[in-house]
């Protein structure tokens, strides 16, 4: 069996057209976005909590003409009440997509496989697993374009803290968009090398270090998010003394270029891994940002549904 559904668990899964045609989508006044989702459903289940990847992706679904419906992981029970593969067929006979928010990425890995070998075209959507968060990627995509304009592929990106699930789809989605990055963290919480050698085979230019002010230095957007994520809670006080040093603060920003930007995907922690002089402050572009998710959003999910029909359509 098989399916050409168009699944989306990370950013490289849309390849560098299927990327450029969801910004596109994103882009596009919404009343002229093919309504692709008419009179169809979209399930989003979620195992952790969310404000904005959850409200984004029922406005997006509602914007193309389709029925969000919000599922909760304790109602359903991935793998408790019944298996993931077996939640995913259940779904698929309602839904023209399933979107997940997992806590472990293999489990869309195994939703994706059980519809493929059902022979169902309904696309796996990662609404954000331990391993990738391509929905955010799309909307600091948006974002920095927005801001930098055609020259934004000379405005290298700094990402400072934990190598995280925001991080490998910021660095895959740069990459792939022919934005040079560079990645600070302490040992132990950097990248991988097959993280680092997955994002350099889209050629784009990575930076790795575990120093902040040589990732900062000259950049033109630092980046950074929460240093313990959903799922690693219990790590707290690990991480709290392991990232001491690494907090994008005004000082970090002094060695990005003056017209500097900071990015956070948001939820923050003021005086842990940004100051709130900096993510409330005049250089910071946080809510745009968030506001861009829907509008990502609602570009991926026309994609998926085969909404695309600009230059280079398949
Ligand atoms: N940035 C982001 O994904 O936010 P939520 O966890 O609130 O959805
Ligand atoms: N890295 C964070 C992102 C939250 C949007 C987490 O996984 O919790």
């Amino acid at each position: 069996m098989g399916s050409n559904a168009r699944h989306v668990l990370d950013v490289d899964d849309l390849g560098p057209d299927g990327l450029e045609q969801v910004l596109a989508l994103a882009e596009l006044d919404p009343a002229t976005v093919p309504r692709t989702l008419t009179d169809r459903g979209v399930a989003l289940v979620f195992e952790k909590p969310s404000a904005r990847t959850r409200n984004s992706s029922e406005l997006a679904t509602v914007a193309l003409g389709g029925h969000p419906i919000y599922i909760q992981g304790a109602e359903v029970g991935i793998d408790t009440r019944e298996t993931a593969e077996d939640v995913a067929r259940t779904l698929a006979c309602f839904h023209r997509v399933l979107c997940a928010r997992v806590m472990d990425h293999h489990t869309l890995e195994r939703m994706r496989d059980a519809l493929d070998g059902a022979g169902v075209a309904v696309p796996v959507v990662n609404l954000l697993s331990d391993r990738a968060h391509p929905c955010q990627a799309l909307a600091d995509l948006l974002t920095l374009r927005h801001h930098f304009g055609p020259a934004v592929g000379e405005r290298p990106v700094a990402y400072i803290g934990d190598a995280n699930n925001v991080w490998r789809s910021l660095a895959l989605a740069a990459s792939m968009a022919g934005i040079p990055t560079r990645v600070a963290s302490p040992a132990g919480y950097g990248p991988t090398a097959d993280d680092v050698a997955l994002v350099r085979s889209f050629g784009g230019d990575l930076l790795v270090t575990d120093d902040p002010a040589a990732a900062a230095d000259g950049a033109a957007a630092l980046y950074t998010d929460v240093w313990t994520s959903m799922g690693q809670e219990d790590e707290r006080a690990a991480r709290l003394a392991a990232f001491a040093g690494f907090t994008v603060d005004a000082a970090l920003l002094g060695h990005a270029v003056p017209d500097a930007v900071v990015l956070h995907c948001l939820p923050a922690h003021r005086g842990e891994e940004i100051s709130a002089d900096v993510v409330d402050g005049p250089r910071s572009v946080v809510w745009q940002q968030a506001t861009n998710r829907m509008h990502a959003m609602r570009g991926l999910l026309a994609w998926v549904t085969g909404g695309y029909d600009g230059p280079g359509a398949r």
